[in-house]
């Protein structure tokens, strides 16, 4: 039976984007819930500029309190050097970097263009494989910029192509804005696995549009295994307006398990994090299936 591998973001994707502080001990038990439940990946924060991104600013600190659960990953986000000297003294296991197709939101998201950002990822991925962490890479915008509007589908592959030979084990492909619909992302997985093997490409989906599901659904027909998503479909980006959160994570799961595809995930323990979080950051639960689980 095919597996696919479920990577969680909603702690530092959906978290990131909070307006208020989400306190720490919030942050842990959302991380520690999450790796309970089954999820072998689960994003635990960022090392970027707090100016920029204060809500991830205790990454350190809550890497420190983490009770890490063997054979599960807690990769975090890595711009640039300081934030590996960071990650390191951190302990992570595995980084991200991450680019975009787009030079716009190359700018605003990182301060730098899409070659500056590849450069400057060169030696932070070089440092930490030989420190032994793994690197995974992000492309953002592969599927529409919300300062360009459209984006060349042959950019993101070689974006994708030129983290790959950074030496990231996997490229995730993000609809930032969610703009994506189910032929057009095929069709841009597709093409990019004529760059990378489909084997080493992640879906990284936002829902803005309603359409991360069907796109999952669409994208799966490529070969491709791996799916990002947020818990309660938390989130959104704070470099792109109006873009909400990543697909849920319970939609996810409802979605695979009725395809009879295995994912080592139980859906019952997400789908009460879904809700105690959406509860502790009074927001209203993004995920359908959370909500139907629930009431059921
Ligand atoms: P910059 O201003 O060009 O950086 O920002 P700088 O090197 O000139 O440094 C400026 C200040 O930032 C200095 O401090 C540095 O020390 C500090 P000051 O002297 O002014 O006090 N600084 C840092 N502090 C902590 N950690 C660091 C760090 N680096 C510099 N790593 C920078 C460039 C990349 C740092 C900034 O633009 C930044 O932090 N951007 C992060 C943006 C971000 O986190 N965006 C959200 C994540 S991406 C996303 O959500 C998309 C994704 O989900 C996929 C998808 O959906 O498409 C992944
Ligand atoms: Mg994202």
């Amino acid at each position: 039976m095919t597996r696919i591998r479920i990577v969680e973001v909603g702690p530092r994707d959906g978290l990131q984007n909070e307006p208020r502080t989400v306190p720490l001990d919030t942050k842990v038990e959302l991380v520690e819930r999450l790796a309970g439940a089954g999820l072998p990946a689960v994003e635990a924060g960022a090392f970027v500029s707090p100016k920029w991104v204060p809500q991830m600013a205790d990454t350190a600190a809550l890497l420190a309190r983490l009770r890490r659960r063997p054979g599960v990953s807690y990769p975090v986000l890595v711009p640039n050097a300081k934030g590996l000297e960071a990650a390191l003294a951190a302990g992570v296991e595995e980084i991200a970097v991450f680019g975009a197709a787009s030079e716009s939101f190359s700018q605003r998201n990182i301060n730098c263009s899409i070659a500056e950002s590849l450069e400057r990822f060169r030696p932070v991925a070089a440092q930490a494989l030989a420190a032994g962490v793994r690197v995974r890479g992000y492309v953002s915008c592969v599927l529409g910029c919300p300062y360009e509007g459209e984006v060349d589908p042959g950019r993101v592959a070689e974006v994708a192509a030129r983290l790959i030979d950074l030496g990231c084990y996997e490229v995730s492909l993000g609809d930032t804005i969610g703009v994506g619909t189910p032929a057009r992302a095929r069709a841009l997985v597709r093409r990019v696995a004529g760059a990378v093997p489909v084997e080493r490409l992640a879906l990284h989906f936002h829902d803005t549009w309603g359409q991360a599901v069907a796109n999952i659904l669409a994208c799966l027909e490529t070969g491709v295994t791996v799916v990002d998503s947020a818990v309660a479909g938390l989130g959104g980006c704070p470099y792109a307006r109006g873009a909400s959160g990543n697909v849920a994570t319970e939609d996810v799961l409802y979605l695979l398990h009725g395809l009879g595809l295995e994912t080592g995930v139980d859906l019952d323990s997400v789908a009460r994090t879904g809700e105690w979080i959406s509860a502790a950051l009074t927001r209203p639960n993004g995920s359908k299936a959370g909500h139907a689980w629930m009431a059921r």
